[in-house]
């Protein structure tokens, strides 16, 4: 998705001008919601200076928005985000609060909760705050990854109950089952991880590329996760573009894809009974 002057969008706005806009407003120290008249405004020669350094490191060396002003949003909850995470994004953020409690006998009694691949942390945190009596484990294989969603749950204030943890999958996940599993792992083929506009290679590789068809983690997980859900749980993954090849594989556990509002339903959840739980 690209903006003007080249400028690939889709990492936190999908309009050029918000971006600038929130560019700007974040350099200058202003509430981003600021009343437009805020434009008017002139600037001191030290303020011109800052937002012109800004631009210039988005249009010209093509660094991601949040990676300059350090923050993202997901689900109304501000993230601090550097190059060592994916900028949050996932599907996720419109299924969790609506779609996904009808799948579980008893939602309020969920306990045990984990965020695979959980990056900055962002969905381990939406999953403590919608499942207020879990406990969730948030997994990634990436110590910077990890550093940062420390961060985040400290500044959440879910220590408590959001532990992180490094590991490969679920491979040193701590003992036990769990009542769900979810994941936004990398899932980009490849060659598309290749051809990608030049904000995204920004972004670590390793939080991209699913390898030759997108789905090299996406099957290991399912493998991982029929021994370590509880009897009743759920599997859910975002896939994106591997809706196909994931149903031609996968059509047999039979998948129940969620709605999105941009209708690339890429969501999928997996009841523990089809994976041979009982
Ligand atoms: C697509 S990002 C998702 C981050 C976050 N959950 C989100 O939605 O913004 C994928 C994450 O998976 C991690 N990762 C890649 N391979 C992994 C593996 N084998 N085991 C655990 N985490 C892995 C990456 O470090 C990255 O943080």
């Amino acid at each position: 998705m690209y903006g003007e002057k080249g400028a690939a969008m889709g990492q936190i706005a999908t309009e050029p001008r918000d971006e600038a806009l929130y560019l700007i407003l974040s350099t200058l120290g202003l509430p981003l919601d600021s009343d437009p008249t805020v434009l008017d405004r002139s600037l001191s020669a030290a303020e011109y200076a800052g937002v012109m350094q800004v631009l210039k490191r988005r249009l010209e060396e093509h660094v991601p928005a949040a990676y300059i002003t350090r923050e993202a949003w997901l689900g109304g909850l501000k993230f601090y985000v550097d190059e060592r995470v994916l900028i949050p994004r996932s599907y996720f953020v419109e299924i969790l609060p609506t779609q996904v409690d009808p799948w579980l006998k008893n939602p309020n009694k969920v306990s045990r909760v984990v965020d695979v691949c959980t990056g900055s942390g962002c969905l381990a945190i939406l999953l403590a705050r919608h499942f207020r009596k879990a406990r969730v484990e948030g997994l990634d294989l990436s110590p910077g990854a990890l550093e940062v969603a420390g961060k985040n749950v400290r500044r959440h204030r879910l220590s408590k109950r959001v532990r992180l943890v490094q590991s490969d999958l679920l491979s040193g996940a701590p003992a036990g089952r769990y009542d769900v599993i979810l994941s936004n792992p990398p899932y980009e083929p490849t060659a598309h991880v290749d051809r990608l506009p030049r904000e995204f290679k920004h972004e670590p590789r390793l939080a991209l590329d699913g390898g030759r068809d997108g789905l090299d983690l996406v099957r290991r997980l399912i493998r991982e996760s029929a021994s370590r859900l509880k009897p009743g749980g759920i599997l859910m993954i975002e896939v994106g573009g591997g809706r196909a090849p994931f149903d031609r594989e996968f059509g047999h556990l039979e998948p129940h894809w969620f709605h999105t509002e941009d209708g690339s339903d890429c969501v999928c959840l997996i009841q523990a009974a089809r994976l041979g739980v009982r």
